[in-house]
């Protein structure tokens, strides 16, 4: 059978690795990347799949569930990669209702989509891709596994939390073949520079501050992007149906750790002495409901379906420092307009 599988949210930043993946090494699959194009979709990132035999974009909203109905009908979706979502923490607690919205009613749109396109669900899948956040804050010790309860704590957990529950119910009460994955803080290139690593190698570039909130203490549990999306790849292929997988690279660190890592690396690169940059580092008002750790236990994933991260820290976060002094004309148009007027309404000159 044919393998039709639907990519939502594949022009923002972990879908358009995915995408690529997908695209390159399934050439007998047809990849239909379906996204909004918010602020943080944008098809540069998908520039070198445009000619792609087996790839097709259609500009859509989730929530507009006819709009989502035809894709599935003209392109007989039998598989979907569900990534489209509202992402930041920070634009959840300014403004909930948008997040509630994509995340939750989008998933919802989705999944009813799916559910009444499919007559048979026999060799269907919907993924839906998840996050960590969804089981709150850990203490010093311990990490979540499959079966820690959820406990979000941002309006950003919150719905992708309540879009979990509803992927699982469609699951329990209509038999929808389904398969959950939560994964920690991803890093790598394409990433919107709203989000910590990002946002804080643009401005070291600049010489702008580096607003660190409250006293850096909290902890993140890092994995290269391009793992992520092998992660999904084994877990779309061989993962069983019902299940839920984590995804982390027991990578943890804290913020001002990983923070001073960034500005050697990225002095070293822009020929600056190491460490020069951190002057820059400015300590600003905690965000509120700030968890203080994250940390996942990817085991079941390990042992299950032998996946583990293919990159070491050190290496990722060289190359993906690397990727955004190379692509600054990537930064300054993503950072322009729009989000620029955005920012300085939340943080001021920090950008
Ligand atoms: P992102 O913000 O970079 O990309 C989101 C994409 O979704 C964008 O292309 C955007 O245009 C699109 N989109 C938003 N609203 C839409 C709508 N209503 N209809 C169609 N498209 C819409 O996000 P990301 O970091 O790539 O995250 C992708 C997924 O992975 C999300 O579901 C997120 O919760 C999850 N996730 C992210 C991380 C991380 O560290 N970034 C970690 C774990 C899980
Ligand atoms: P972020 O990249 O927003 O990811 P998440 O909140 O989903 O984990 O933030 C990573 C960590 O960095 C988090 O503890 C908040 C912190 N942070 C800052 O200290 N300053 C910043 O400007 C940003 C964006 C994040």
């Amino acid at each position: 059978m044919k393998r039709n599988i639907l990519i939502t949210g594949g022009a923002g930043f972990i879908g358009s690795h995915l995408v690529r993946l997908f695209v390159n090494n399934y050439p007998e699959y047809n990849i239909i990347n379906t996204d909004k194009l918010t602020y943080a979709g944008n098809l540069a990132n998908l520039k070198d799949m445009e000619n792609k035999p087996n790839y097709t974009f259609v500009k859509a909203d989730i929530c507009d569930f006819p709009a989502i109905r035809s894709v599935f009908t003209k392109y007989n979706i039998n598989g979907v990669i569900h990534l489209a979502a509202e992402s930041h923490v920070d634009r959840s607690i300014k403004d909930p209702f948008s997040f509630a919205q994509t995340n939750v009613m989008g998933t919802l749109a989705l999944l009813q989509a799916a559910k009444t396109a499919w007559n048979t669900f026999d060799n269907k899948l919907f993924y839906h891709i998840s996050t960590d956040e969804v089981y709150g804050s850990l203490g010093n010790e311990g990490f979540f596994t499959e079966t820690t309860p959820y406990n979000p704590h941002s309006p950003y957990s919150a719905s992708k939390a309540s879009s979990d529950h509803f992927v699982r119910a469609f699951h329990d009460t209509y038999g929808l073949p389904a398969i959950v994955s939560n994964c920690s803080n991803n890093y790598g290139p394409y990433q919107f520079p709203e989000k910590l690593i990002p946002l804080f190698i643009n401005n070291i570039r600049n010489n702008k501050p580096l607003p660190v909130y409250g006293k850096g203490e909290n902890v993140r549990d890092w994995l290269y992007v391009i793992d992520h999306a092998r992660a999904i790849d084994v877990i779309f292929h061989n993962g069983k149906i019902g299940e839920t997988y984590n995804i982390g690279g027991f990578n943890e660190w804290k913020n001002i750790d990983l923070i001073k890592v960034m500005i050697k690396v990225t002095d070293r690169l822009l020929g600056r002495k190491e460490g020069e940059s951190e002057k820059l580092i400015t300590y600003v008002t905690d965000r509120a409901g700030h968890d203080l750790r994250y940390a996942i236990d990817s085991n079941k994933l390990k042992n299950e379906l032998g996946w583990q991260p293919s990159l070491q820290f050190e290496e990722g976060i060289e190359k993906t420092v690397q990727w955004y002094l190379d692509n600054q004309e990537w930064l300054d148009n993503v950072t322009s307009g729009a989000y620029r007027e955005y920012y300085k309404k939340m943080y001021g000159n920090a950008i």
